[in-house]
């Protein structure tokens, strides 16, 4: 991709510049989204994905880090509806934005005048497997009286990278992070759901999750198009492996089936079928070709 988006301007990336002592490189503090867009080709459309909640999260994030980006929601969706029309995206796509301090400083305090966002597009990455293994991390998830897990920081990506290389190395696919009490909390970088005599139950932000849009999505259309009960609720760690079926939600995979926990065989160890369902309609939804959800697709050249 050629132009980003980068302090008020658009510009090719090779011209972006930040320096060494920039104080978010050297610590971590800012903010990041990831939003996808997707190409229809029938519509000749590319469809943003809950645009408008991305970046409302991201202000949020940006609220708690006292990092004041001068953009309202609409201002950023406007940007990255630009960007994507200067760049003449036709395809499927994964999104971005970073909110950082803009100042050469090494005192790490976030009390600054400075900030930048920028905003980039990058292929879309594919999980390559249908269907996953997991394993419980030996790392905790960060909690809200260290970093809190509800703000999508760049410096709380450390934890999700310790524990997704942890399971690399030990030859599995997902880290799924505990509580400090025991509870499951999520994955590295996506939220968790199990079905259980035929209810969704995922657990609660006050189980250090990021409250995951597309975990949203989830809750409310397995509600409304397959009258699932959904329940928020804490899931010790032992429950998961009497799970009929496990499955992960984020932006980046959207809905991925997890077939095995702890070398434990999920549920008959295949994808099941509330997971197939529900993966199905949330791709119809994302893809513009679902009318009912409209309202969460931004199309950028209708
Ligand atoms: C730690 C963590 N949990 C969950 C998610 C899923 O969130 P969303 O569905 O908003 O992409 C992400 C991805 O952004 C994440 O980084």
């Amino acid at each position: 991709m050629e132009f980003i988006y980068f302090n008020g301007r658009f510009i090719p990336e090779s011209e972006a510049k930040i320096s060494v002592k920039n104080k978010t490189f050297n610590y971590g503090l800012g903010a990041i989204e990831g939003i996808r867009g997707y190409w229809n080709e029938e519509q000749q459309d590319l469809y943003l994905f809950r645009l408008e909640d991305h970046y409302q999260r991201l202000l949020n994030s940006c609220k708690v880090l006292f990092i004041n980006i001068p953009y309202t929601v609409k201002e950023l969706c406007e940007i990255t509806v630009e960007l994507m029309k200067i760049n003449k995206v036709r395809r499927d796509i994964y999104i971005r934005p970073i909110a950082f301090i803009n100042l050469p400083s090494l005192r790490p305090d976030l009390f600054q005048t400075e900030y930048g966002l920028t905003i980039f597009i990058e292929e879309t990455s594919y999980v390559g497997k249908p269907a996953v293994n997991a394993m419980i991390s030996s790392w905790l998830r960060i909690e809200s009286s260290t970093i809190p897990p509800t703000v999508k920081s760049i410096g709380g990506y450390l934890n999700s990278a310790l524990a997704y290389s942890q399971a690399i190395a030990e030859g599995s696919d997902e880290a799924i992070f505990l509580t400090r009490e025991g509870n499951i909390s999520e994955a590295s970088t996506n939220n968790l759901f199990m079905v259980k005599n035929g209810e969704l139950l995922t657990p609660p932000l006050a189980d250090n999750i990021l409250e995951g849009i597309t975990r949203d999505t989830i809750m409310e259309i397995a509600e409304k198009e397959f009258s699932l009960q959904v329940n928020e609720m804490n899931i010790p760690r032992a429950e998961l492996y009497f799970a009929s079926e496990i499955f992960f939600t984020g932006t980046a995979v959207e809905v991925l089936p997890v077939i095995n926990v702890d070398k434990r065989s999920i549920g008959t160890g295949k994808i099941g079928p509330i997971t197939t369902n529900l993966q199905r309609t949330y791709l119809q939804i994302v893809k513009g070709n679902n009318g009912q959800y409209t309202r969460w697709l931004t199309p950028v050249y209708g």
